[in-house]
């Protein structure tokens, strides 16, 4: 998504500014540092580098860019962050070609009506059976905009002939390739995405067998990723009458539980709930219960999303569903009452929330109780209410058999000794090397030669995107790197950029550090796989391989002495 924008508000704000109207800042070299905002601090552990453009806390592991600062401390989306700053900037904000919103609002509602149209034909019949199959009625295909996008690579090209290739484009409707446009769905069962108002925003295609599961329509001036909820145009009256909202993930178990009569629910298209979803539900109401697939719900992911929504101001309780049912299955198999009865059965918060720590880890083990802790301490910053913190401390001590007082000293960071290895960050020679790199100092015969499987899974997104820049004739600066990750692969980016390796000679340190990350450990690897096969050949006695062996041995114990010299 990022567009010319983003670059521009970046190289024309002045992020030491922006954060210190939060953070009182003081210099320290080239950055500046602060109490983190964003967890309990008396370190003081946040820095902002002004020439990276970039902040990280070493407390809580929070860090991103100015926009990302802006989001995360004034609980924005994207889009609303980037046009708060433009606005104040002066910068113009770019509209996808120019078209208005009602333009573009009328062909998504003429697309619609071609799904439409397209189930009723013969060749739809495929997918009518498949959703009466489901469970889908024809009763419903109009109220939920349920269509078939046939097979073919340009039916609704054509059908929507008028309507420029652009715009068709544009609404993510069409593709272009090297041959031309054409449609992004076919042969699929076709789902609309309408807003709270209930006009058509995007779409969703489900495949009749086969990966993906949908096929999404990417971000488009109409849509924005996670800023939607399935089914709420339909579930508004219902969501404000009734004092609560149903939150489930998929399309098919929002239709199947509004049928059966819980018409107060919401899809979040997806686990990872995002803050722009849960501030559109508090608008309606302050009580959600969701009811997601239960290997979903447990995950860290969704937990952060309940957090989320507990951030927004929401009361929340988690329904369990049976094993290896979803929403959708279990109200068709079991029936309405049933659903209603898991839903009033809902967990509160944080017994869930404890409940799905201690089902990840093994709280027997004194390593299980560490990791519960630490997780638990990694979502601590997020949860602001006090009542609520003390609600968790206490389950989590009954859990952990802590006494409360030390399992609150510890998430409030104010004692560190029973977990001191688990809070020490890792410094050497990869963080040195992913340092480097993010400097662009990285010599290209290295970069040429790198190996994503050599890197910790943190850093190999960063790693990743760093180098596809590259290869497109570019050296990105991290800050760049920041606007295109998650906030999850942020975290380490910006905790490595800001990094300070202290070296007397600059291209000595950069060598340094490939020697000791790559070479060293690569001859390393080499050598053990040759004693291995020495000590084999040597078992059967084979005196040619034994040989070959021991020479390349000692090529490998020379380059070793080379490498090590070098140093
Ligand atoms: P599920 O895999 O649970 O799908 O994903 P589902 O809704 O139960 O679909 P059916 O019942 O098998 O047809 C839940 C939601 O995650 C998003 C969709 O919004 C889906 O409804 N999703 C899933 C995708 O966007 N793409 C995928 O490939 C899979
Ligand atoms: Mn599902």
């Amino acid at each position: 998504m990022p567009g010319p924008e983003v670059e521009e508000v970046k190289s024309r704000l002045n992020i030491v500014e922006l954060v210190g109207r939060y953070v009182a800042l003081k210099p320290s070299g080239q950055r500046f540092k602060g109490r983190c905002p964003f967890h309990p601090d008396d370190t003081p552990s946040f820095l902002v580098s002004p020439d990276k453009g970039l902040w990280h806390c070493f407390g809580c592991h929070a860090g991103g860019d100015a926009i990302g600062f802006l989001m995360k401390i004034e609980r924005l989306s994207f889009p609303e962050a980037l046009t708060r700053l433009a606005h104040e900037l002066g910068i113009e904000m770019r509209t996808v070609g120019g078209e208005g919103k009602a333009k573009l609002l009328q062909v998504n509602q003429e697309a619609a009506q071609y799904f439409a149209r397209e189930l009723r034909k013969p060749s739809g019949k495929k997918a009518r059976d498949y959703l009466l199959g489901r469970g889908v009625g024809e009763e419903l295909w109009e109220r939920y905009k349920l269509g078939y996008a046939p097979e073919g690579w340009d039916g609704l090209i054509r059908a929507l002939g008028r309507v420029g290739l652009d715009t068709l484009g544009n609404l993510g409707l069409a593709i272009a390739g090297e041959k031309g446009h054409y449609d992004r769905f076919r042969d699929r069962v076709m789902f609309t995405l309408c807003d709270d108002q209930g006009r058509p925003v995007a779409f969703a295609g489900r495949s009749f067998a086969g990966d993906p599961k949908y096929v999404n329509i990417p971000n488009t001036s109409l849509f924005t990723k996670g800023t939607l909820l399935y089914g709420l145009d339909l579930a508004r009256d219902a969501i404000r009458q009734r004092g609560r909202a149903v939150l489930v993930e998929g399309y098919t178990d929002v239709i199947s539980f509004q049928v059966a009569g819980i018409e107060e629910t919401v899809g979040s298209m997806g686990t990872a709930l995002t803050e722009a979803q849960a501030r559109l539900l508090a608008r309606h109401t302050d009580l959600v219960v969701i009811a997601y697939d239960r290997d979903a719900a447990g995950e860290a992911s969704a937990l952060r999303g309940l957090v989320i929504l507990r951030a927004a101001g929401l009361r929340v309780s988690v329904a369990v569903l049976p094993p290896d049912e979803d929403p959708d299955s279990f109200v068709r198999g079991q029936g309405a009452d049933a659903a209603q009865a898991v839903l009033a059965a809902a967990l509160p918060f944080h017994r869930f929330f404890v409940g799905a720590l201690a089902s990840r880890h093994d709280t027997g083990s004194v390593d299980g109780k560490e990791q519960v802790l630490v997780e638990a301490k990694a979502f601590w910053p997020e949860i602001r209410s006090v009542p609520l913190q003390h609600e968790l401390a206490r389950e989590l001590a009954g859990l952990l058999s802590l006494r409360e007082e030390e399992v609150w000293r510890y998430l409030r960071g104010e004692a560190r000794p029973t977990l001191p290895h688990l809070e020490r960050e890792r410094i050497g020679p990869e963080e040195h090397f992913v340092h480097f790199l993010l400097e662009g100092k990285l010599p290209d015969r290295v970069l040429e030669d790198l190996d994503l499987t050599e890197f910790r899974p943190e850093y190999r997104p960063i790693v990743a995107k760093w180098v596809e820049l590259w290869q497109g004739g570019k050296r990105p600066a991290a800050d760049e790197l920041a606007s295109v990750l998650t906030p999850d692969q942020v975290s380490p980016l910006t905790r490595l950029a800001l990094l300070e390796v202290p070296f007397s000679d600059a291209a000595q340190a950069v060598d340094d550090a490939v020697t000791r990350f790559l070479y060293l450990p690569r001859v390393n690897r080499r050598l053990d796989r040759a004693q291995k096969r020495l000590a084999e050949a040597e078992a059967v006695g084979d005196a040619e391989q034994m040989q070959r062996l021991n020479a390349e041995l000692q090529a490998l114990c020379q380059e070793r002495i080379r490498l090590l010299r070098r140093r």
